[in-house]
């Protein structure tokens, strides 16, 4: 597999709790690189922008309220299969259905507060970044 990089976000619930340097670690361990990264607090409708795909589940109202309500780490992780293995570093999206070891399980406090997003595929990946990053804040 080649070298990739996929978009995270360290979540309120995360960054409230201050475990941006736990989940960190969790990234490094598994050999993925944050080649970029920085501390916002989006408004509600810069969440709403980034969530647009779920605008029509019952949710969404609520995710961008609790996305918005304090600061998130906005980052790119490169490595090898960096989209797939980050999705298997964060775990299942409901922290009920994440394996041991895994950020949701230890870490996620509810199926929205959940600590960590991670970019699905190649396609949204380059999409998230592009609406966080610059390509000259992006420093492998
Ligand atoms: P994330 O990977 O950031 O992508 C969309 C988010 O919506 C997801 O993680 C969850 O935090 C949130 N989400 C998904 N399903 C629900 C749900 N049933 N209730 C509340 N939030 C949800």
């Amino acid at each position: 597999m080649a070298v990739q990089r996929t978009f995270s976000i360290i979540k309120p619930d995360a960054t409230n709790r201050n475990l941006t340097g736990a989940i960190n670690a969790k990234f490094e361990a598994a050999g993925l690189r944050i080649v970029a990264q920085k501390r916002i607090h989006l408004t509600k409708a810069q969440a709403g922008e980034f969530y647009a795909v779920h605008k029509e589940r019952p949710f969404y109202d609520e995710l961008c309220e609790f996305m918005s309500s304090a600061p998130i780490v906005a980052q790119v992780l490169e490595g090898e299969d960096a989209i797939a293995k980050n999705r298997e570093v964060m775990g299942a999206t409901n922290p009920a259905e994440a394996a041991d070891g895994t950020i949701r399980k230890e870490f996620a406090l509810s199926i929205g507060e959940n600590s960590v997003h991670g970019s699905d595929a190649a396609e949204t990946a380059a999409v998230e970044i592009a609406y966080f990053f610059s390509g000259l804040e992006l420093v492998g």
